[in-house]
């Protein structure tokens, strides 16, 4: 997927997947990669001690970063996902230069399924304080189609209501509807929500329905998770694990506590345990 997969070693077909995030919200990402390729062995990483990244410098999304994938390339993965919006939108130039398998980020992906979503050109990010001061979104975007119009907004009230668990109700209605009537004032004509980061989309359901209301018409809403497990798909070319039996999941985090809670929420499937490791 563009400049954030490259490969630089042959990997072999038995080693597992790697997948990183600041917490949680990766498991979305990791519940479309079973899908996409259901043999594969995957290892995750949450840095649970240490999330939420959306607020920290990008100096500091960086080390964090670095420091999770060099769990991950421990773990003799194959490949890295980024699972995490903020960490690509900070780091991604550092972790493909410290890893000798390929890497792939979430904003690639994420644009370009916004861009094959909306009819009009007019699309609307939503992510952490610190995708969205990155500007990330905005330079994939416009590398790939000079004349789409992006406009973009924070929502860091999205991840603690995610969390929570608070994805439907009255509560989540009105963060969204605060934040949406902010994005639509910027520019009314966004036919496309793209959900910038690998928490939303537990909230989908509530997001798009009142960008519809807001907008008086449908609105698309897509988040980079499928376009990442196809970015996956590709990258392992002739090499993914073909092996007929289900792959194994192997979770790990820098803290445990209350992902017995969270993390089936994320993952959409009930999930053996975590692994707590200090980084
Ligand atoms: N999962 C992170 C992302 O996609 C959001 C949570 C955080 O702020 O660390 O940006």
């Amino acid at each position: 997927m563009g400049q954030e997969s490259t490969t630089k070693q042959t990997v072999t077909e038995r080693h597992p997947i790697g997948v990183f995030d600041s917490g949680v919200g990766g498991l979305t990402v990791v519940r479309a990669l079973r899908r996409a390729l259901p043999g594969e062995d995957i290892v995750y990483l949450g840095d649970t001690a240490r999330v939420p990244y959306g607020s920290k410098s990008p100096r500091t999304v960086e080390k964090y970063s670095l420091g999770c994938q060099r769990f991950l390339l421990d773990h003799h993965v194959k490949l890295v996902l980024i699972a995490c919006n903020t960490a690509s939108a900070n780091a991604l130039p550092a972790l493909i230069s410290a890893s000798p398998v390929p890497v792939i980020g979430a904003v690639d992906p994420g644009a370009a399924s916004a861009l094959a979503a909306t009819t009009n050109g007019h699309i609307g990010v939503i992510g952490t304080l610190g995708t969205v001061r990155s500007n990330a979104y905005a330079r994939a975007i416009g590398a790939r189609d000079a004349n789409a119009k992006l406009t973009a907004l924070a929502c860091p009230m999205l991840v603690p209501l995610a969390e929570e668990g608070w994805i439907d109700d009255e509560v989540a209605a009105l963060v969204a509807r605060r934040y949406l009537t902010q994005l639509f004032a910027q520019d009314p004509a966004i036919d496309t929500l793209l959900l910038g980061c690998t928490h939303y989309p537990l909230l989908r359901d509530v997001l798009a329905r009142i960008a519809a209301e807001i907008a008086r018409r449908p609105v698309a809403v897509v988040d980079s998770a499928s376009a990442m497990a196809e970015a996956a798909r590709d990258a392992l070319g002739s090499g993914p694990n073909r092996r007929n039996a289900a792959g194994q999941l192997q979770c790990f985090a820098t803290d445990t506590s209350r992902l017995d809670e969270l993390a089936p929420r994320f993952l959409g499937e009930p999930l053996t345990g975590f692994d707590l490791v200090d980084l």
